[in-house]
This record gives C-alpha cells, sequence and structure tokens, in this order.
C-alpha cells in the first residue's frame, strides 16, 4: 500500500472511530487542516519538478477527495443518527388509548321528572317547585292536618331547630305543602292582574310540583329522602273522572304501554275526600299481572281549598301524590331503592 493510500485508510478509520460531530471535525483537522498530513504533503511538492507535480499533485487530490468524501459520508451518518435519536426520544404513540374524560350523564329520577315534566306539560300543567325546609303550617296544618296526627311526630318528621309553625321548622314530608303555596299564589297573582278580588274568569290551577321529601325511614324500599311528584288540577268543575282519564293517561304514556290497567283503591288522607290510593297493573313483561302501588290521590278537601283562599262551594277539584323513586325503579326494573343513593357509577352509567 502506498503512503497515500494509508492515509486515505487511517482517515476512514478515525472517522468511522468518532462518535460525535465535534470528535469528527478534531478528526478531520488531523488529515484537511493547516498542519494536515495530506497539507503537509502538498507543502513538500515545492521542491519537485513541473512533471512531477503533475502527477503527484493528481494522486494527492484523488487521495484528498477520498478523505473528503469519507468525511461528508460520516458527517452524513452523525446527522442522521442525532436525528433519528431525537426522533425516537419525542417519540408519539398514537396507537396508546387516549386519556377519557368520563362523561356524565342524568340521574334516572332526573331522567323520571323530566320525562314526567313533559308528558304533564303537553297535557297543560305547569311545573312548581317549594322549599325543602318546609312551615308546619304548609306540610300539616293548611292541609287539613290535624295538631295530634301521627304523621306530625318525631318518629316520622325531621324537624330542624329555630323555626315555627310559621317559619321552616321541618323537612318537608311529602310534596303536598306545594299545592297550598302554588294555589295561594296562583289567586294572588289573579288578583294583582285584575286588580281586583274579584275571581271570575280566573285559569283553572293546573300544575305538577316534583321534588325530594324526606321522613324518618330506612330499608330496601325506603329512603330518609325519596322523591315525589304532586299534581293539583282545580277549577270549577273538576271531577275524580278527569283524575282517572288524566292518571290513566299519564301512566299509559311514560311506561308506553297501551294496555296498562289503573284501580283506584278507597284510602284516606286528611287533606282529601274521598281518597283512593291508584295501583298500576301491566299485561305485559315481568311484572304481569301484579298490582303496583304507585301514587295516593283523591278530590281537594273544602277545608284545604279554603287555605288555597277559595271558596270550596265553587272550587273543586283532585289532587295527588306519586312516588318518583318507584315509577323510576319500574320503568327501569331496578328492585333496590338503595342502588338510586349509593352513587355507585356502575349503576348510574347504565341510565346514559
Ligand atoms: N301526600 C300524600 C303522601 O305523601 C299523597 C297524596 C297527595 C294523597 C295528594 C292525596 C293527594 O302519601
Amino acid at each position: 500500500m502506498n503512503e497515500l493510500d494509508a492515509i486515505v485508510d487511517s482517515a476512514r478509520v478515525a472517522f468511522s472511530q468518532a462518535a460525535t460531530p465535534a470528535a469528527l471535525e478534531n478528526a478531520k483537522a488531523r488529515f484537511l487542516g493547516k498542519t494536515g498530513s495530506i497539507t503537509e504533503l502538498m507543502k513538500g511538492m515545492a521542491a519537485l519538478s513541473v512533471d512531477e507535480k503533475k502527477s503527484r499533485g493528481a494522486a494527492i487530490n484523488l487521495a484528498k477527495q477520498a478523505i473528503e468524501s469519507a468525511l461528508n459520508e460520516r458527517r452524513q451518518a452523525l446527522a442522521d443518527a442525532e436525528l433519528q435519536q431525537q426522533l425516537q426520544a419525542e417519540a408519539l404513540d398514537v396507537t396508546l388509548p387516549g386519556r377519557v374524560r368520563g362523561q356524565g350523564s342524568l340521574h334516572p329520577v332526573s331522567l323520571t321528572m323530566e320525562r314526567l315534566e313533559a308528558i304533564f306539560g303537553s297535557m297543560g300543567f305547569e311545573v312548581a317547585q317549594g322549599p325543602e325546609i318546609e312551615a308546619d303550617w304548609y306540610n300539616f296544618t293548611a292541609l287539613n292536618t290535624p295538631e295530634d296526627h301521627p304523621a306530625r311526630s318525631m318518629h316520622d318528621t325531621f324537624y330542624v331547630e329555630g323555626g315555627s309553625t310559621k317559619t321552616p321548622n321541618l323537612l318537608r314530608t311529602h310534596t303536598s305543602p306545594v299545592q297550598v303555596r302554588h294555589a295561594l299564589q296562583h289567586v294572588q297573582s289573579y288578583k294583582t292582574l285584575t286588580g281586583s278580588d274579584d275571581l271570575t274568569g280566573m285559569p283553572e290551577i293546573r300544575v305538577i310540583a316534583p321534588g325530594r321529601t324526606y321522613r324518618v325511614d330506612s330499608d330496601a324500599t325506603h329512603s330518609p329522602m325519596f322523591h315525589q311528584c304532586e299534581g293539583l288540577w282545580l277549577g270549577e268543575n273538576i271531577s275524580f273522572k278527569d283524575l282517572k282519564y288524566l292518571f290513566t293517561e299519564f301512566c299509559r304514556t311514560f311506561f308506553e304501554s297501551d294496555d296498562l290497567v289503573l284501580r283506584f283503591r278507597p284510602s284516606f288522607f286528611p287533606f282529601t275526600e274521598p281518597s283512593a290510593e291508584i295501583d298500576i297493573q301491566f299485561q305485559q313483561g315481568p311484572l304481569a299481572g301484579r298490582w303496583l302501588e304507585v301514587a295516593g290521590s283523591g278530590q281537594v278537601h273544602p277545608n284545604v281549598v279554603r287555605n288555597m283562599g277559595l271558596d270550596p262551594e265553587q272550587y273543586i277539584g283532585f289532587a295527588f301524590g306519586m312516588g318518583l323513586d318507584r315509577f323510576t325503579m319500574l320503568r327501569y326494573g331496578v328492585n333496590d331503592l338503595r342502588l338510586f343513593f349509593d352513587g355507585d357509577l356502575r349503576f348510574l352509567s347504565q341510565f346514559r
């Protein structure tokens, strides 16, 4: 191997051993730099004859070119490796599952409320609300419930401190107080509107009031907090047959079951007379044939009509109070009421 080939070879070896661009530039200097071996050879040509210069110069140039191309190759290889490393460090695995943000949904009982508001809304009912911390007067007295009625006892009702019979002193035991609150408001707004106490021409009261209710009660079918929806239809000529028609239509629509049968079973409530429990019977499905109690109802008691600021000789109608948790359980086939209040996502996410 001649001297030039040996230089080219050792340049190739040096370049390939340079692991970084800086090391490579240092190696380059040893061959092509001011005192590099190729440069030195060039300098040595000064003493040669013209002919020798020609051939020697061409040979040196060839060696120089070979070294330069080895250098460029190595530069490119180092740059490629660096890029490759960077790409790997910043690599994104687009096949990894994303971080999903759980999608919320309405609680099944809220779904029932929405459905109920839509159905009664389509039948001309307004939606009213009342306070959950209620006054004794609205919850019991105005509803013709005597002082010694067992529902008023501490065993059944949660009392709160600091109230009096007319200011909030208990957690409402049913949504019925909203009947009185809404009727009083309805009458008052009509009087304000007409600027007189004459109620001739006042629109009928047609309202539902869904919401939370509370009783001292807790087992698989009772929760101290539960949901009811009140209904009230009061006018000059509203009878029990309207109640039967309305409630039947409602239940058939709610459960999407045209052959659903209703039964009005005589009962007692201080605020209605006569009173009835409403039972429903499915003709199909797992519950077919069984009677299921879903609501209390009755013709509004004259004393209650009076407490609404209306003359019971002129105004008549009916009210009902239904268990929303019950309706929800029946609609979705849920068998334990407590599932609604545990907050278990495995249960709740099924209603999305
Ligand atoms: N408030 C009664 C209850 O909670 C239900 C009811 C409402 C009954 C309206 C008659 C009229 O059981």
